[in-house]
């Protein structure tokens, strides 16, 4: 993939997603969101989150862009709870092209989405992503994410259940 140069980095364009990036948009995710740092995840990666999140809340489908290329996104939602007066605001998907991380890229896509969201009448902000994906963890505990709440995931493999009743004996 071509280096982008700084120059580029400085003219970067935090705008809205429209159906022409969706193609690049799942490209970078597809680099981003590996399967061995997202394998515990219950959302998985795919055309469809693009599609979706976009339908519902296009305002929080968000790209940042420099010389024409897409260089990171951020898809977002709201949720309102059932007895809760709060509304929130679920950052459902935020990546940065890896030879460009560590750029501002991220934060830039964080500022405007927030704002959004601000704006949208959030009023709290909540993520979540792999216990072991530590730098998007300094990532979001820079945008002043806290009150870490651990949830456990739990599988139960029935394919191997079926395997073994077909297990023959000598
Ligand atoms: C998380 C991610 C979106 C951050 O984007 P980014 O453009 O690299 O982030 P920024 O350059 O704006 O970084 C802002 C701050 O986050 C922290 N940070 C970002 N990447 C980090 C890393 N690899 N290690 C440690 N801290 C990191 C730093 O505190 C940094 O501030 P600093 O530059 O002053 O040190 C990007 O790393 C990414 O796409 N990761 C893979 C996908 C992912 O895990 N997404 C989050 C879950 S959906």
């Amino acid at each position: 993939m071509s280096e982008i140069p700084s120059a580029a980095k400085e003219n970067l364009r935090i705008r809205e997603m429209t159906i022409d990036d969706f193609s690049e948009v799942f490209h970078i995710g597809e680099q981003v969101f590996t399967a061995e740092s997202f394998q515990s995840l219950y959302r998985t990666w795919d055309e469809y989150e693009i599609t979706t999140l976009f339908n519902s809340d296009s305002e929080l489908c968000l790209v940042a862009e420099a010389a024409g290329k897409i260089l990171g996104f951020a898809l977002g939602t709201t949720v309102t709870k059932h007895n809760s007066p709060w509304k929130y605001g679920y950052l459902v998907w935020v990546g940065v092209r890896s030879d460009i991380q560590q750029g501002g890229v991220g934060s830039g896509l964080f500022k405007e989405i927030k704002h959004r969201m601000k704006e949208q009448g959030v009023r709290m902000m909540i993520i979540d992503t792999s216990a072991d994906n530590q730098p998007a963890i300094r990532f979001f505990e820079k945008q002043g994410f806290g009150d870490v709440q651990e949830h456990v995931y739990m599988s139960l493999n029935l394919s191997r259940k079926n395997r073994k009743k077909t297990v023959k004996r000598p």
